[in-house]
């Protein structure tokens, strides 16, 4: 029986459609502006594969299925900028950019909560504006600069930023998860608005969800680093 990397192979268009009628899983890889098809093998629900990118035959790149993985997936090259390191990756076209954070490049402070843009936790700053990382592909991220709380302490998180410190001087986590997208949302609003009111942190921060209710105290951690 051929291994998962043994089945990817490049096909022809032709063989494309053949395949798709045959119910095989393909994905298309966009570089330097030649479209290539491979085929990547069906993967049961979270499995990992291997995909050869068959047009510079020099890199691997490994996929991992989603929870809805029995369907035809198109996968695409993308690259990003994220935490100031150019990442150029192989991501299937239906992936949130959340997903593509977490299963691939592995940045778990990015938490999936409520996956429909309701409550805030999965929130990172791309182009300097708080995104709800749920509801944007990671194909349509192509080319954006993006932050993350790995990001934004210096030195890859070695060094706390003044909100991560602010956060355990006013003890704003309970349990701690909603902590990531509070202090991303409040990231970008100090970076656009160093002095902020009240009201301002209140609004910027009303899309965020903290279940354990420590709004008081959220407010004012990021009121002691950019308070008016
Ligand atoms: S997980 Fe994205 S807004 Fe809730
Ligand atoms: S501290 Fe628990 S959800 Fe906010």
């Amino acid at each position: 029986m051929a291994s998962q990397s043994e089945e990817v192979q490049k096909v022809t268009r032709r063989n494309l459609l053949k395949g798709l009628g045959a119910g095989v899983v393909v994905g298309a890889v966009a570089v330097a502006g030649v479209e290539e098809m491979v085929r990547i093998p069906a993967l049961p629900s979270g499995q990992t594969g291997t995909v050869t990118n068959t047009v510079t035959n020099t890199t691997t790149t490994t996929v991992t299925a989603g929870t809805a993985s029995a369907v035809p997936v198109l996968s695409k090259v993308i690259t990003l900028t994220v935490n100031d390191v150019p990442q150029t990756m192989l991501v299937p076209s239906n992936w949130t950019l959340l997903e593509v954070l977490r299963e691939q490049l592995h940045l778990f402070s990015v938490k999936q909560g409520c996956d429909t843009g309701a409550c805030g936790t999965c929130t990172i700053i791309i182009d300097g504006k708080a995104i709800n990382s749920c509801q944007i592909l990671a194909v349509e991220a192509e080319g954006k600069k993006i932050v993350t709380l790995e990001g934004i302490g210096g030195d890859y998180g070695k060094n706390l930023h003044p909100l991560q410190q602010a956060w355990m001087t006013y003890q704003g986590t309970q349990c701690g998860y909603c902590a990531p997208g509070f202090i991303m949302a409040a990231k970008a609003l100090l970076d656009a608005k160093p002095h902020p009111t009240t009201d301002e942190i209140r609004e910027a921060l009303s899309g965020n969800i903290c279940i354990c209710g420590n709004y008081k105290k959220t407010y004012q951690a990021v009121a002691s680093v950019g308070g008016a």
